[in-house]
C-alpha cells in the first residue's frame, strides 16, 4: 500500500510508518507546504494520506486520489486520511463521507499545550507584554509612571468561554487559580463537567455583556463562521479583552479591527487568523492593542512529537482496517 505525507514529519511518527512493513511512504520532504498542483499529482493512487490543517482536502483532491482506481479498478483506493490536527475544517467532510474514507485526527494530546498557550496569550494581551517589551527596546521607558502601560488583571474578573469542550475546560482550569470570580460559558448545550470549574451556562448575549475576558474555543462550523462580528463586539464591555485560539474564520477581522481601533473593546489576542499567515501589511498588525501569534497553540516539542506518532498510528490502522487510536466518527 502507498501513503503520501504532505509535509516532512520526523521522530516516532516517521519511524512507525517506515518500519511498519505495511506501506511504502512518500513524503513532501519540506517544512513548507506543497503547491496544490503537486498535491493533486502526489495523491494519485495512494491508499493513505497524512495531511495538515493547511491542506484543503476537497472533491478535487479526492478525485485525483481516485484517478488510478478509475483506470485500474483493482488498483489502490484512498482508504484513510490522517490529519495532524484536532481541527478538521480543512477536510470537506461531505466529500469524504460520500467516498467512505476513514478519518484519523489528534484530539486530547494537544489539549494542555493549546490551553497553556491560550492563557499565555490572554495574559500577554491583557498586560500588554509585547508593547512593554517594545517600549524597553525603543527608549519609550523613561521612568516608572503611575498610569503607564496599565492593563487588565484576572483577579476578581469574569471570564467567558465560548465552547467549553476539551480545550475550553483546560483553559478554565488554568485560569481559575488566577482569582477569577465567575466563569461563564456558552455553546450548544450545558456540560455536566462544567461543575468542576463552577461554570455557569449562559446565553451568548449574557456572556458578552458580563465578561471581562472572552475566550473563543469552539470549532469552526457553518454556525460559528463569522460569529465574532460587529454585533458581537458591540455587546462586549469597552474594557473587555478578546482572545481566539480556535480558528480565524470564527472572527470577522474587518469588524474586529473597527472594534479595536474605535475603543469598542480593549484588546484582542489572536493565535489564529484568516488567512494564515496574516499578510504583514494587514491593518490588525498596526494596532498596539492587538497581539497576533502564528498559530502556535500546540507548538511544544513534546506535543508535536506525540501528534506525529498518533497521526502515524491512525494512518496505519486505517490502512489495515483495524481500530484507530483516534478516529473521527462522522
Ligand atoms: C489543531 O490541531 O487543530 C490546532 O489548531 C493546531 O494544533
Amino acid at each position: 500500500m502507498k501513503v503520501f505525507l504532505t509535509r516532512r514529519i520526523s521522530g516516532e511518527g516517521i519511524k512507525i510508518l517506515q518500519t511498519s512493513g505495511v506501506c511504502e511512504v512518500s513524503m513532501w520532504d519540506s517544512d513548507e507546504p506543497l503547491p496544490r498542483a503537486e498535491l493533486l499529482k502526489r495523491v494519485q493512487g495512494v491508499d493513505g494520506l497524512l495531511c495538515l490543517l493547511s491542506d484543503k482536502i476537497d472533491a478535487e483532491v479526492l478525485d485525483a486520489a481516485g484517478l488510478f482506481k478509475a483506470i485500474l479498478p483493482m488498483g489502490p483506493k484512498l482508504k484513510v486520511i490522517s490529519t495532524l490536527s484536532v481541527g478538521y475544517d480543512h477536510l470537506v467532510m461531505e466529500e469524504v463521507k460520500k467516498r467512505g474514507i476513514r478519518v484519523g485526527y489528534t484530539p486530547d494530546v494537544l489539549t494542555d499545550a493549546t490551553a497553556e498557550l491560550t492563557v499565555a496569550l490572554l495574559l500577554a494581551t491583557a498586560r500588554r507584554l509585547p508593547e512593554g517589551i517594545e517600549e524597553v527596546k525603543n527608549g519609550g521607558w523613561s521612568s516608572w509612571k503611575p498610569l503607564w502601560m496599565c492593563g487588565y488583571g484576572l483577579s476578581g474578573s469574569t471570564v467567558g468561554i465560548v465552547g467549553l469542550g476539551r480545550i475550553g475546560m483546560a483553559i478554565a482550569r488554568r485560569l481559575l487559580p488566577f482569582g477569577v470570580q465567575r466563569l461563564l460559558y456558552s455553546g450548544r448545550t450545558a456540560k455536566a463537567e462544567a461543575a468542576e470549574v463552577k461554570g455557569e451556562f449562559v446565553p451568548l448575549d449574557t456572556l458578552l455583556a458580563e465578561s471581562d475576558f472572552i475566550v473563543i474555543s469552539c470549532s469552526l462550523t457553518p454556525e460559528t463562521q463569522g460569529m465574532c462580528n460587529k454585533e458581537f463586539f458591540s455587546k462586549m464591555k469597552n474594557t473587555a479583552v478578546f482572545v481566539n485560539s480556535s480558528r480565524g474564520a470564527v472572527v470577522n477581522q474587518e469588524e474586529l479591527y473597527q472594534a479595536l481601533a474605535t475603543g469598542q473593546i480593549a484588546a484582542a489576542g489572536l493565535d489564529v487568523t484568516t488567512p494564515e499567515p496574516l499578510p504583514t501589511d494587514h491593518p490588525l498588525l498596526t494596532l498596539k492593542n492587538c497581539v497576533v501569534l502564528p498559530h502556535v497553540g500546540s507548538a511544544t516539542y513534546s506535543t508535536r512529537g506525540i501528534m506525529m506518532g498518533l497521526a502515524a498510528r491512525n494512518l496505519l490502522a486505517g490502512l489495515q482496517g483495524t481500530a484507530m487510536p483516534s478516529e473521527l466518527h462522522y
